[in-house]
């Protein structure tokens, strides 16, 4: 299968594809999606074998406004207010569902996980194809997020129909909050934090999990976080290159190391692009200095999902 690369300007024909059951892949403010006609199994089965995705993972479903997320699932109060203050942004919500939404959706779940993007490019394209969209983020299952088009073909090549050019803003997955539930549930830290949620819903468990025993980064991750990080990488290098490992280093601090990648601004974003480039390089491990930034805790968590982590 050719892969089309399309601009913005191409999106009434990446419209045609979804609305005639094919895959494309776009921005959006978290991380790259993976979409097809939500509502036709046939289109969202391809989105499952494109991305090598157990059948028992359930998607989430895009909607492009806020009264959509009423046809396919039953709104409670709590959700009301979420969708009213998070709606469009990088927040999901986990709602009873309706029966439109197909089975291969939920993995037959009763639930389903809905989100409105806040990115002109997936809300223009559900607008002209008429129909929800999956968004599942747009890599081979276990694999890290992608954040631009071309780390969409690097996993996705040749697998689907189209990628559409474009910027993602955040970095950082959505906020899954499942509130069908007595006491919220939140699922997965994401853009939206745990605060927030709590500044609407009031009291909210946190029950998130790491889905993954195989990982879909190749080498394992050294995490310095906190004080001092730049001496305690060197002296770190020092011994482990003694013992004969080979290292890359991802820093926002110039660190002198031949293998350094350095993050300038923008620290998640530029993460997930530095990550894929480590990964390329010829060493056993990577080092990462995660600085004191607010997505601090909640990129430590991500990064278990598709890594060995050891926290340093
Ligand atoms: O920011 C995001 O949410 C990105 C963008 C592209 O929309 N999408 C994304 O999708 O991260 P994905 O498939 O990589 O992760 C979705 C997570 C999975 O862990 C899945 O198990 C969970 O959402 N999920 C989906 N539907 C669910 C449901 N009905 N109940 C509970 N969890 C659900
Ligand atoms: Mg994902």
């Amino acid at each position: 299968m050719k892969t089309h690369v399309l601009s913005d300007k191409d999106l009434q024909k990446a419209a045609k594809i979804i609305e005639n059951g094919g895959t494309v892949a776009f921005p959006t403010e978290t991380v790259y999606g993976l979409g097809s006609d939500a509502l036709n199994p046939a289109a969202v089965k391809k989105v499952f074998i494109a991305k090598s995705r157990s059948f028992n993972k359930p998607l989430i479903v895009g909607v492009p406004n806020k009264d959509e997320v009423y046809k396919i699932a039953e709104v409670n109060k709590l959700a009301e207010k979420l969708i009213e203050e998070f709606f469009p942004g990088p927040l999901t919500v986990v709602l009873q569902k309706k029966q439109i939404i197909p089975d291969i959706v939920t993995a037959s779940s009763c639930k389903v996980a809905v989100r409105m993007p806040k990115h002109e490019i997936p809300l223009s394209l559900m607008r002209m194809a008429k129909r929800p969209i999956v968004v599942p983020s747009a890599n081979v299952s276990g694999r890290p997020s992608p954040t631009t088009y071309e780390h969409v073909l690097e996993d996705l090549g040749g697998k689907i129909d189209a990628v559409i050019v474009g910027k993602c803003n955040i970095g950082i997955e959505s906020t899954i909050i499942d509130v069908t539930t007595k006491l919220p549930k939140v699922l997965r830290l994401g853009a939206v934090s745990v605060e927030e949620l709590q500044s609407i819903v009031g009291d909210v468990q946190v029950e998130t999990q790491s889905y993954f025993s195989q990982y879909g980064l190749s080498k394992p991750l050294y995490v310095f976080t906190g004080k001092n990080t730049i001496e305690r990488i060197e002296k770190f290098i020092e011994k482990i290159e003694k013992d004969g490992l080979r290292v890359a280093v991802i820093s926002k601090s110039k660190i002198d190391h031949a293998n350094l990648i350095e993050i300038k601004n923008d620290f998640a974003i530029n993460l997930l692009t530095a990550l894929r480039k480590a990964e390329k390089k010829d060493v056993d491990i990577i080092v990462l200095e995660i600085p004191e930034i607010k997505y601090k805790e909640v990129i430590i968590d991500r990064l278990t999902r598709f890594a060995k982590v050891f926290r340093v």
